[in-house]
This record gives structure tokens, C-alpha cells and sequence, in this order.
């Protein structure tokens, strides 16, 4: 491999403000993440036009802080990679313009990064995958297989027809009044719960193929809870936590099942046998272990990039910004902030939308 380059990493798509620096030897030397969940907390979602503003006010201090914990200049970068999209368009503007005047200014190339690439080739960064491999990417905004073939070809497999699972566990968590961010709280509770008391649907399950859905999952679950509230004229602790597992156990069953037939199309079509997940419910310890299972049953090595590495990070874009470089795939000034950018054009597009729009 020639040179070590070093690339500095944007990232703005959602409600996390991103800077880092990382370097074609895959080595991180600075990842740094301001979040929002402050901002956002008393609306039980992100609110766009916060964030948008947020990230403008936060991007060059992100930045500037990435670069010095890396103990480097903006002169001893090779390029800036920023997201350019899919996300909250306001976020995303900020960013790329953003990056523009940092390239202007340094007179360094700007390389705008799918931000679904870049959750897609951690594993790449992480523990250097080899390519193809199969990726499941879910979060708050996005539920999909992939394909994993280059730095800039994918092939959904399948995906969310609905809500993505994150965005299904922030709700769950808003209808129980627990908070926001929502999954950390649900899986908190669902420890302390019955997961067989509920039996919530688990749909699409009796259907061939990678596609899922969850909105009809969350409407169960609020139907329960307006039940026992009917009822009792309120909710236990002891509900609130078999509600939480019982949720938690239908999505884990949906993923898990879903990630068998995808394995199983994966290695048929392309013949090699790794599985990667990422994303923030990735993060759940039920819902990686029952995948780490089923893939392991299926005969396929299991990676999941660390936590850090697996939620909304700049490091990531970073890396999948090396791999542009190396590819000589640059930008320029005219590079434009997408809300909506399937990494697989040729895919059906979803039907309905998830946190941050239907996007992929
Ligand atoms: O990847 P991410 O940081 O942001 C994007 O959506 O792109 O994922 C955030 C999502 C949120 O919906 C959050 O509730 C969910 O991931 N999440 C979890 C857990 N930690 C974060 N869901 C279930 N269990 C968790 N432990
Ligand atoms: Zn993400």
C-alpha cells in the first residue's frame, strides 16, 4: 500500500455534531462526538431546525478540538471527507458548506461521504474486512441488509418498509414516558421484565425474503399500554418492564430471523460468509447476541464495530473518505447536500420513512 494519508471526518446528518481524524493505517487519532440529547430531550425526537442550528454553531469548535487532540494542523490533512447526505437537510447543509470553507481555506480536497457508506465500511476501519461481506445497518433512521461489495457498490438485500427499529424504540420509550434517547432506556427496563407476558406480532416473519417492518409493532405496544392503563388507571413498574421486553423480544426475533435469510442469499450470491452490524440498536446486548448467534449457526464470521465506532461518528466518514481518496474519487466546490441518497440506486425504493425521511 503507497503512502499514509490522513483525513479529516465530518459529520452533521442527524442530531450529533462530528470531527475526526484518522489515517489510511487505520489508525484513529481523534474522534470526537458533541451531542444533542439536551437539546432534543423535551420534544421526545430530534427537532431539524435545532439541530441544523446546533451543528452550525458547533461544527468549526468540533473540528478544530478533533484536530488538536490528533496533534496535527489542517495543513498536514490530505483531504476533508464530509456527509453530504442521506440526513436532516438542514444538518447536512451544515456540514458541507462547512467543509467547503475549510477546503477553500486550506486549499485541500473535499470529499462528500454517503453517510450510510460510512456506517457501511466501519468494519473496514475496525478489523479490515475483507470485501464482499454482508452488513445489517440499523438505527434510529435506517434498517437495511447490504451487500457490501466496494467502497462505492452496494446491494440492498432488503430493508424497513416502515419504521426503522431505533426510531420504533424511541417511540416505545415516548408512549411509557421513560425518556429520550429511547433504546438505552427500553433495554434498561426490558432487564427487569417478562418478555413472554406481551405477545406482540412479529411482522412479515412468515414472508420469504430481507424485508421488515415495525410500525405495527409500536402500535401493539401502545395498545397494550392502553389497555392496562384502561384497567388499572395506570402502568407498574412491573408493566412498564414486560412491556419493554416484550418489545425488545419481537425486534430481536424480526432481526434475527431476517439476518438468517439475508446470510443465506448473501453466501448463495456471492459466495463468502462474513456478517457485520452497525448502527446504534446494534448496541443492544440482547439484539447483537441473537445476531452473533445466528450468524455464527449460519457459519459466518460476526463483526461489530465498538460502540463508539457503531452510533453516529465522524470517524467513520473519515475512513470512508480514505477509501475515496485512495480511489482518487474527489469533489469539488459544487458538491451539494442530498436529504435523500440510496446507496443502492437500483433498489425498490422504501415505502415509508424513518426518522430522518425515507432515505434508502
Ligand atoms: O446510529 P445512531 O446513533 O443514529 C442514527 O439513527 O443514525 O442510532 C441511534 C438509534 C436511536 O434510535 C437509539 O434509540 C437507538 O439507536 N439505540 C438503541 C440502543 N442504543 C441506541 N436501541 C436499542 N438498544 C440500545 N441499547
Ligand atoms: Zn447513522
Amino acid at each position: 500500500m503507497g503512502q499514509t494519508i490522513t483525513i479529516l471526518g465530518l459529520e452533521s446528518s442527524c442530531d450529533d455534531t462530528a470531527a475526526a481524524v484518522v489515517r489510511s493505517d487505520h489508525t484513529i487519532l481523534s474522534n470526537l462526538v458533541m451531542g444533542q440529547d439536551d437539546l432534543h430531550m423535551g420534544f421526545g425526537g430530534v427537532v431539524p431546525e435545532i439541530a441544523a442550528r446546533a451543528h452550525a454553531e458547533r461544527l468549526d469548535i468540533c473540528a478544530k478540538a478533533a484536530l488538536a487532540q490528533a496533534g496535527i494542523g489542517l495543513q498536514n490533512i490530505d483531504a476533508i471527507a464530509v456527509t453530504a447526505g442521506p440526513g436532516l437537510i438542514g444538518g447536512v447543509m451544515s456540514g458541507v458548506m462547512f467543509a467547503k470553507g475549510l477546503a477553500v481555506g486550506s486549499g485541500k480536497p473535499i470529499i462528500g461521504i454517503n453517510h450510510l457508506a460510512g456506517h457501511a465500511l466501519t468494519p473496514r476501519l475496525t478489523d479490515g474486512l475483507e470485501y464482499p461481506y454482508l452488513m445489517l445497518l440499523v438505527s434510529g433512521g435506517h434498517c437495511q441488509f447490504l451487500a457490501v461489495l466496494s467502497a462505492d457498490r452496494f446491494l440492498r438485500l432488503g430493508g424497513t418498509i416502515d419504521d426503522a427499529p431505533g426510531e420504533a424504540f424511541d417511540k416505545t420509550a415516548r408512549i411509557l414516558g421513560l425518556g429520550y434517547p429511547g433504546g438505552p432506556l427500553v433495554e434498561g427496563e426490558a432487564e427487569k421484565g417478562d418478555s413472554k407476558r406481551f405477545k406482540f406480532p412479529r411482522p412479515l416473519l412468515d414472508r420469504a425474503g430481507c424485508d421488515m417492518s415495525f410500525s405495527g409493532l409500536k402500535t401493539a405496544l401502545r395498545r397494550a399500554s392502553e389497555a392496562i392503563v384502561a384497567e388499572k388507571s395506570g402502568l407498574t413498574k412491573q408493566d412498564r418492564a414486560d412491556l419493554c421486553a416484550g418489545f425488545q423480544a419481537a425486534v430481536c426475533d424480526v432481526l434475527a430471523q431476517k439476518s438468517r435469510w439475508a446470510m443465506d442469499e448473501f453466501a448463495a450470491r456471492f459466495g463468502t460468509t462474513n456478517f457485520a452490524v452497525a448502527g446504534g440498536v446494534a448496541a443492544n446486548k440482547t439484539i447483537g447476541s441473537a445476531l452473533k448467534t445466528a450468524a455464527l449457526a449460519a457459519g459466518f464470521g460476526f463483526t461489530a464495530p465498538p460502540l463508539k465506532l457503531c452510533t453516529d461518528n465522524a470517524a467513520m466518514i473519515a475512513w470512508a473518505g480514505v477509501e475515496r481518496f485512495q480511489a482518487s474519487a474527489f469533489d469539488d466546490l459544487t458538491l451539494v447536500a442530498r436529504p435523500r441518497w440510496p446507496l443502492d440506486s437500483t433498489a425498490k425504493p422504501m415505502l415509508g420513512s424513518g426518522k430522518k425521511g425515507a432515505k434508502a
